[in-house]
């Protein structure tokens, strides 16, 4: 089973209106509400691939309980720490005239006595989990020493941990050695602390990231597909070239295909191949981390895997 953590969800509101402007009242023609959160967009793309899949993090209030319900729709387990609040929502009005903004909340704050008591149900439950991913940024009162403690009890356990942060965040983590890291160029730039473009600069990150003791150090590059140190080996992983409607949450739904593909017992490489053609495959969908299984199989054909 796959477990994912969400410690900051989010009720995702988006306003379908036509010329916003403030000081104004709208009557939006529509409007779509969703449970939003990285690892929450893991969860669904690994469940629709066919995996077993459960949910934690913090919630709290109506909005939390909503969160669950839509999981619970979907067939995924959830075992969430409540909080006290309300868990955020994040609202996004997007105009007909193309442009689109967003407001989004900071989420209820997390105290010491509830991530204990997450921590301590995480150890207990983390035995019927094959492989553990944490996403996104962290709810207030929570720092990244969250992420460490979630790494050091799954590797105590025996259990991979695929650790999807940026900032400082990532960079705390990556002194706890999770099995994987994935930043996307941007987020390798501002880990690096200089500009990552060249190829010559992902392959030094990526021996840097690998002697730090990351085993499997991957970098999506969007379009461009992903660069991994596999087996001693530089390998650029080029993605099917395709017509893009959304390329939000290809990077969540590249962590649940390489979620898959290791729980599945394959090859690292493979995985990761996996884990393009899910990439590959969120960028068909309007939804954020939606793919099908259909699109995935068909773009596992089509990646490549090339030594540098
Ligand atoms: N335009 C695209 N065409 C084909 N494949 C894509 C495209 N964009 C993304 N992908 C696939 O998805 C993978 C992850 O994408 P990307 O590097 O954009 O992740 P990300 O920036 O972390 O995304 P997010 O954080 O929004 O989930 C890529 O390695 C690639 O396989
Ligand atoms: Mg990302």
């Amino acid at each position: 089973m796959i477990l994912t953590i969400t410690a900051n969800p989010t009720v995702d509101r988006v306003y379908f209106v036509d010329n916003f402007q403030m000081g104004e009242v709208h009557r939006p023609e529509r409007m779509v509400c969703s449970a939003g959160g990285k690892g929450l967009n893991v969860a669904r793309v690994a469940h629709i691939m066919g995996e077993h899949t459960a949910a934690m993090g913090f919630v709290g209030g109506f909005n939390g309980e909503y969160i669950k319900s839509e999981l619970h729709k979907l067939g995924i387990e959830t075992d969430f720490t409540r909080v006290d609040g309300e868990t955020r929502v994040c609202v996004n009005i997007s105009d007909k005239n193309g442009l689109s903004g967003e407001i989004l909340e900071k989420g209820p704050e997390v105290t010491l006595a509830q991530i204990e008591e997450f921590l301590k149900d995480f150890e207990n439950h983390v035995d019927n989990y094959d492989i553990i991913c944490a996403s996104g940024s962290l709810p207030q009162g929570v720092d990244s020493s969250f992420y460490c403690e979630i790494i050091r009890i799954s590797k105590a356990h025996g259990k991979r941990v695929i650790v999807d942060a940026s900032g400082t965040v990532l960079e705390d983590v990556i002194e706890a050695k999770p099995f994987m890291i994935k930043p996307n160029r941007y987020e390798l730039s501002l880990l690096m602390k200089k500009e990552v473009e060249a190829i010559e600069d992902v392959k030094n990150a990526l021996i840097f990231l690998y002697e730090k003791g990351i085993e499997l150090p991957l970098i999506t590059l969007g379009k461009d597909g992903a660069m991994a140190y596999i087996d001693g080996e530089f390998c650029k992983f080029n993605s099917p070239n395709v017509k893009v409607k959304n390329t939000v949450g290809s990077g969540d739904s590249t962590v649940a295909g390489i979620a898959t593909g290791l729980r599945r017992g394959m090859s690292i490489t493979d995985s990761v191949k996996l884990g393009m053609a899910a990439g590959t495959a969120n960028t068909q969908f309007e939804g954020t981390g939606m793919v099908s299984e259909e699109l995935v199989e068909k773009y596992y054909k089509e990646v490549t895997v090339e030594k540098l």
